[in-house]
């Protein structure tokens, strides 16, 4: 298949392009924000498969430029991801994940993509009850700005699915974790503070549940969700094992053999959820998907990851990432590119 992949540079649309790349030619639509990073795309930057063009979603002639005209699929990874940015300022938000959806739906529909896979999250079903699960019985109740957007961005799925007969899928996904993360997430923050000594701030009293998931695991059930899954359906991946923050990172420290006291208590973060959880038998009885990555033995392989990629972690820290062609290649090449 031909894949049209937005977002592609970001944490899991890279590792989706590194396990897609070997069965699929990859065209990774990106518009390289602060999230983006072509490090996170080494192993195959030079694959016959691949290429890269940098261009924002909202930008529906340079959409329409780059997507071939009958492809195969959009995989529609792009977004601003990170609730707390999404809390000091929502209009990056609004433009991206809704404008941006929106727009990304129009030029597929005019191009004659055949799929239009979107990559939802788990946050639009909002603050769980202490035993509830996200299925699709599940009330929509996004309660962050983040959240807020991207259950729009569904709802503009669902109409193009009504209105147009777009064959569109979507997955809803737990918070994922792994190798290329950037790091003002939860885990890749901790991991580096840690490693480094540093004091690893713990929103509120630490103990709101999430469900975490390894980024290897769920692009496996992505790609199985583009090639099987049903046109028009929305489909769950969970890790299976919501833990409490405070716990996660307690085992984290005891991975690292880092003490307890670097756990540090800070303000909560404005309206922050309690709980997430995700109910995915709809994905293992329809695909037979179900998450093979042990939380702790994912967490150990993520710890040593990071461990092993100062540098990547630095490069991210000072912003060196962004002039990547200008360290790959040369100045002149940086300019050529325009990156
Ligand atoms: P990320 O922030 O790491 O990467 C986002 C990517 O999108 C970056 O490469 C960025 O350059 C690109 N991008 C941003 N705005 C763009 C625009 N206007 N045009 C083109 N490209 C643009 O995000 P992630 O964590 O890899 O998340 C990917 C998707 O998965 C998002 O849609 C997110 O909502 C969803 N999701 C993430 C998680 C998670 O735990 N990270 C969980 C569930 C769902
Ligand atoms: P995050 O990685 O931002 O993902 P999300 O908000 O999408 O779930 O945060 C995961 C959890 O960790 C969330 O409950 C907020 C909390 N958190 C902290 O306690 N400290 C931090 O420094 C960060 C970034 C998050």
């Amino acid at each position: 298949m031909t894949l049209f992949v937005t977002g592609g540079a970001g944490f899991i649309g890279s590792e989706f392009i590194r396990q897609a790349i070997a069965r699929h030619r990859v065209i990774n639509f990106d518009k390289l924000t602060y999230a983006g990073n072509l490090e996170n795309l080494d192993a195959v930057a030079a694959h016959p498969n691949y290429s890269l063009v940098t261009g924002d979603v909202c930008d529906a002639a340079a959409v329409a430029e780059a997507l071939p005209e009958n492809c195969d699929a959009v995989v529609h990874f792009a977004a601003e991801s990170h609730v707390d940015r999404s809390i000091l300022s929502a209009e990056e938000f609004v433009r991206t994940n809704v404008v941006g959806t929106q727009v990304m739906l129009d030029v597929a529909r005019h191009r004659k993509v055949k799929r239009f896979l979107h990559i939802s999250t788990d946050e639009v079903g909002g603050d769980m009850d202490p035993d509830g699960w996200l299925n699709n019985a599940s009330p929509l109740r996004p309660s962050s700005p983040y959240a807020a957007s991207k259950t729009a961005a569904e709802h503009f799925v669902r109409a193009a699915v009504h209105t147009f007969g777009t064959d569109a899928v979507i997955t809803r996904t737990s918070n994922n974790y792994g190798p290329y993360q950037f790091p003002e997430k939860l885990l890749p923050l901790a991991i580096s503070n840690a490693v480094e000594n540093r004091p690893i701030p713990v929103y509120g009293d630490g103990m709101q549940v999430r469900d975490w998931i390894h980024v290897a695991d769920n692009c496996r059930a992505l790609l199985m969700v583009l090639e099987k899954g049903r046109a028009g359906a929305t489909y769950h991946m969970g890790g299976g094992n919501p833990l409490p923050n405070l716990a996660v990172l307690k085992l984290l420290l005891k991975i690292l053999d880092r003490p307890e006291s670097l756990l540090t208590s800070v303000t909560d973060r404005l309206g922050h959820d309690r709980r997430y959880a995700v109910d995915f038998s709809d994905t293992t009885a329809e695909l037979g998907w179900k998450p093979e990555i042990s939380f702790e033995e994912g967490l150990r392989a993520t710890a040593e990851w990071y461990r092993g990629n100062v540098e990547w972690v630095r490069r991210c820290r000072s912003g060196e990432y962004r002039n990547y062609y200008e360290r790959m290649y040369g100045e002149r090449e940086a300019t050529a590119k325009k990156i």
